[in-house]
């Protein structure tokens, strides 16, 4: 008997920053499937807060002790990407109503490119609900509080960007 193809789920985004919300998908996709690549979008029109090796770099150390969690980047259709990666899922996350439009026209998009690929939704902890990259960045640049919010090492980070602005 051959055994079952390996279940390959991809989770795409800009993560810039990763958020703990993003860290709670992704951990409990991990629990799903055979291994998940968080597929960072490169996004050449965008000036991103931090560069694509740098998410990377993100990425690789808070899931260092996850065997079956990866970090890359892609270009192009996410779709191809999917394809060339031989994944059958796509992960995406929903935190309120408000994602849900856009998620799905994106849901049906890919499915109409690719009719074998299929978009899993996954909720994180209500705890996370309200956290997005975009507001992470807002917060952080006006002095708010995002502790928790986002893994330490981004913390870290943005905290040593904010010394060195200084300086
Ligand atoms: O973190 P984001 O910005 O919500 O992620 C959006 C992302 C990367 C999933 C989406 O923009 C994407 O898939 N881009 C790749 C190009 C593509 O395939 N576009 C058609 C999507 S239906």
């Amino acid at each position: 008997m051959t055994s079952p193809r390996p279940r390959i789920a991809i989770y795409p985004g800009s993560f810039d920053p990763l958020t703990s919300g993003h860290v709670d998908i992704i951990e409990r996709g991990s629990k799903i499937f055979d291994s998940i690549i968080v597929a960072i979008l490169v996004n050449a029109e965008k000036v991103p807060l931090f560069t694509e090796n740098e998410r990377i770099a993100i990425i690789r150390e808070v899931f260092k002790d996850f065997k079956n969690v990866q970090a890359e980047t892609f270009n192009g259709l996410l779709v191809d990407y999917a394809q060339a990666k031989k994944a059958t899922v796509l992960v995406r996350g929903l935190r309120a109503v408000s994602d849900f439009e856009y998620e799905f026209q994106m849901a049906l998009m890919n499915r109409h490119l690719a009719p074998g690929l299929e978009t899993v939704f996954m909720m994180p902890d209500e705890k996370y609900t309200f956290v997005s990259s975009r507001l992470i960045k807002e917060v952080f640049t006006l002095g708010g509080e995002i502790t928790g919010l986002v893994p330490p090492v981004v913390e870290e980070k943005l905290r040593g960007r904010q010394k060195t602005r200084k300086k």
